[in-house]
């Protein structure tokens, strides 16, 4: 059987861990050519490395634009073209409007949604010359819901399915683009978030028991629906947001087992 992406490239943002290096991983598997790129050179390089001959690491922090730029580009010469860009990369920060700093919340905007711009203007043009494909955008329950003192990270993934809407009408019908967005996940930014907790063992139980099936999910599975979603099986499919969060949200709060 011919694995499903093995005719296309694929670009990663955040791809170094967490659910980035398991979309990256599960592209490769799919025969993908796929560019890894994140702000650590370390990380990214040996994934790369254990991916083998089809993963190239880039080194980039996406909310610059001169950064991006160069970093596409390289993606573009070295994998012969792009098809699909995935823009993961994103940083939690925590605080109310009072409480955020200017910095803290350009940083988080920067981050989470002006590199999702700065991505899709330099891959756009790739993708359309390659005859074109897929922007998936990696949101968040908190596109929906937040929790206390998360004022910029819900507000960035918020804004992200309104990029998300614009890219895909402006760029149909060669363009389809998607927004992704997971309840938790098991990955090096949870356990750094549980851990500005004093007890983040009950933090963690409690984030599986926020969810009605009882678990977190791992990052796996966020990218198998990112898969999906970037494959022809998904081609009527677009401007859309794609909730896989184990059912947080539809249960009303506070509401026990009978
Ligand atoms: N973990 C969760 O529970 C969860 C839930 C919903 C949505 N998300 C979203 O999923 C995405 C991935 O999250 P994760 O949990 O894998 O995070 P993570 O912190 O585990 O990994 C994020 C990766 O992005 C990279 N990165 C951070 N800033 C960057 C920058 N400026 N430029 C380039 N790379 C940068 C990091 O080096 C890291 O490799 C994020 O957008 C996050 O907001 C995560």
């Amino acid at each position: 059987m011919t694995a499903e992406f093995s005719n296309k490239g694929v670009v990663v943002t955040g791809a170094a861990k967490g659910v980035g290096a398991a979309v990256a991983e599960a592209f490769c598997r799919e025969g993908a050519r796929v560019a890894l790129i994140d702000v650590d050179v370390a990380a990214g390089s040996e994934l790369a490395r254990t991916l083998g001959p089809r993963a190239h690491f880039f080194q980039a922090d996406v909310s610059s634009a001169a950064q991006v730029d160069q970093a596409l580009q390289q993606a573009d010469q070295t994998l012969g073209g792009f098809h699909i860009l995935v823009n993961n990369a994103g940083i939690q920060t925590y605080g109310t409007v009072t409480e955020t700093s200017e910095e803290v919340w350009d940083r988080t905007l920067g981050v989470n949604l002006k590199s999702a711009f700065l991505c899709a203007k330099a891959a756009l043009p790739v993708i359309q010359r390659e005859g074109g494909g897929v922007v998936i955008n990696m949101a968040s329950v908190q596109s929906f819901l937040s929790q206390h003192n998360v004022a910029a990270y819900t507000t960035s993934k918020t804004a992200l399915l309104g990029l998300t809407r614009s890219i895909a009408v402006d760029y149909a019908p060669k363009v389809r683009c998607v927004a992704v967005c997971p309840g938790t996940i098991d990955t090096p930014m949870l356990h750094w978030a549980i851990q500005q907790s004093p007890d983040p063992q009950e933090v963690l139980e409690e984030c599986k028991q926020m969810h009605p099936l009882g678990r977190i999910a791992t990052p796996q599975e966020i990218a198998e629906l990112v898969l999906f979603l970037s494959s022809d099986r998904a081609g009527f499919i677009t401007g859309q947001y794609y909730r896989i969060d184990g059912g947080l949200g539809i249960s009303v709060a506070g509401s026990k087992r009978a």
